[in-house]
């Protein structure tokens, strides 16, 4: 603290601005002045150390009110490093080809003894000194959700981190409260203060809480923090890997993906959503958009990211900067979503901007997947609102395919496994508002027979769906869902029918094999849902 200080007094022009120059000037004329100064010098800055001894909010946030928070932004920085040039391979598309090996152990390797050994035996565990996993979950999180992800994506993974709401178990896990010490009651807006006391009073008082308890109206507060306490709990990290309750993350192409990526490099991987509009030069009106990554499939932030964004930096004078979720207080509070202000705060504080890895990060969930031109030889590396009975059979299919082959798991596996036929189904919805529709007087919706029909003809129909006499048809395969008569129709027309062209499909894979290999997308916003 002094060091710097002392600094200032000797040399007649460091770097201090104008004011400060003209005190050393006019000092230099008098010994007396001379001794006034430094002991106002010395006064000042015991004053100051003792007040950053103090380590509350107010004290954290002097500074920065002071001096204004750019004052603490470590900029400018090297632009993100993913120009087509640095990974070499330049194929003319806009995905690499690369060779990767699975970290995964294979059952004839080792002695398996079913029953004393599980999956986990195969795992490669030894790489969480490395990959920092952190779940955001809430007070009010679904039994049957919580029960999955322990079972499944995070079963495997000694030091998790969970974040959340509240204090709370989390199957074998600790869930660690990262609003409590922001603390909560100044922090948050009034009426969300009420929703996370009222949570805490319920879980004080044994009274269960369930899912959309309004607990995600608090969820915006709990990304910022998240990443300062990731970066407490393991600082040494190279890659800090974000997924919430619902995400299932395939671990073997993250791992794949994240050893073709340097660390040291500032990377925010994940789905890229618009978020806000700024200004990069203030004289003009011309506004430029930041993307964040959609929070819901999972988002991965490089150790030189991660630190970027949290560590409290100095300013030349050597005096720290406001804690993250300090700086951001306010655009957390008049936010709607986290994900945006974190998109945000990356840009803002750290000039780190997402590489955007969509479709391999993918905010659908399974049923809802888009199969097709975008989403078939690209790895599969997150899924939302996964239910917790699909989380199970996605992890059981997911290992033993790690067993069977080498390569990487591609969206049209998943297609090929969890969808067994193209057969018509009945009280099953695969495209109603999914695609397009054909005319009101076209013959297609006079019949079940017809609309089929006038898929097969239709050059762009892959899938149809039959409800309330009408026919819905769509371009991308989607598996669907099973789905129960409804609405105001005759009843022989509230059903839902659906059927796929399977000579399309047929056709469609044998020109797409991905023989080539898995199409590892290069980071891109202009790729994006
Ligand atoms: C929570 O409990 C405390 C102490 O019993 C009470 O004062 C407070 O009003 C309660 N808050 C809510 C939101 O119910
Ligand atoms: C196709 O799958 C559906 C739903 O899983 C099943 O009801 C039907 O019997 C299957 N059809 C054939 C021909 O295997
Ligand atoms: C269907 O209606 C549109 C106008 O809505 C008309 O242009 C078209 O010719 C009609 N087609 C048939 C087959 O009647």
């Amino acid at each position: 603290m002094l060091a710097p200080l002392r600094r200032f007094v000797q040399s007649p022009n460091p770097f201090m601005n104008g004011h400060a120059i003209g005190l050393t000037r006019s000092a230099a004329s008098s010994p007396r002045r001379w001794l006034r100064l430094l002991l106002m010098i010395a006064f000042i800055a015991i004053s100051v150390n003792l007040l950053l001894l103090l380590d509350s909010t107010f004290v954290g946030k002097l500074p920065s009110q002071i001096l204004g928070n750019q004052a603490f932004h470590p900029k400018p920085f090297a632009p993100a490093p993913h120009g087509l040039e640095s990974q070499g391979d330049s194929n003319g598309q806009d995905y690499w080809l690369w060779e990767t090996k699975t970290l995964f152990k294979k059952k004839e390797n080792i002695d398996w003894n079913v029953g004393i050994m599980d999956e986990c035996f195969l795992f490669p565990r030894d790489i969480f000194n490395k990959v920092q996993v952190v779940l955001k979950t809430g007070t009010a999180d679904d039994g049957a959700r919580t029960d999955a992800m322990v079972n499944t994506i995070i079963k495997c993974i000694r030091n998790v981190l969970i974040v959340s709401d509240g204090d709370h178990t989390y199957g074998p896990h600790k869930a660690v409260d990262v609003l409590a010490d922001l603390p909560a009651k100044t922090y948050m807006k009034e009426e969300d203060y009420f929703v996370y006391e009222t949570q805490r009073n319920a879980t004080r008082d044994g009274i269960e809480l369930h899912q959309g308890h309004e607990g995600w109206k608090i969820d915006k507060y709990k990304f910022l923090p998240g990443v300062e306490k990731a970066i407490e709990h393991n600082s040494k990290a190279k890659w800090y890997v974000f997924l919430e309750s619902d995400t299932y993350l395939f671990w073997d192409n993250i791992f794949r993906l994240l050893d073709n990526y340097d660390p040291s490099l500032p990377y925010f991987f994940g789905s890229p959503s618009p978020g806000r509009k700024y200004r990069p030069n203030p004289k003009s009106e011309d506004e430029e958009q930041v993307w964040f990554a959609y929070g819901g499939c999972g988002f991965i932030l490089s150790t030189a990211a991660a630190h970027r964004l949290v560590d409290l930096p100095r300013n030349r004078l050597g005096v720290k900067g406001p804690r993250l979720t300090a700086e951001y207080e306010e655009d957390i509070r008049n936010d709607c979503c986290g994900d945006s202000i974190l998109g945000w705060a990356l840009h803002d504080k750290a000039a780190v901007g997402i590489s955007g890895l969509w479709p391999m990060f993918n905010p659908h969930r399974l049923e809802d997947v888009p199969f097709g031109r975008d989403y078939w030889c690209e790895p599969v590396i997150s899924l939302h609102k996964t239910n917790p009975s699909f989380m199970k059979e996605l992890w059981n299919w997911e290992n033993e395919q790690h067993q069977q082959h080498e390569r990487p798991l591609l969206y049209s596996d998943l297609l090929f496994s969890f969808h067994s036929n193209f057969s018509q189904r009945e009280n099953w919805d695969a495209a109603f508002d999914a695609g397009f529709q054909l005319d009101h007087n076209s013959t297609v919706h006079t019949s079940l027979h017809a609309c089929e029909a006038g898929c097969f003809a239709h050059e762009e129909c892959r899938q149809y769906t039959w409800h309330g006499a009408h026919c819905y048809y769509a371009k991308a395969l989607y598996i669907g869902h099973a789905k129960e008569p409804d609405g105001f129709h005759e009843p022989e027309d509230r059903k839902y029918i659906s059927g796929w062209d399977i000579t399309k499909i047929q056709t469609w894979s044998l020109e797409n094999t991905c023989g080539e290999g898995a199409h590892w997308v290069k980071p891109s916003v202009k790729r994006k849902y």
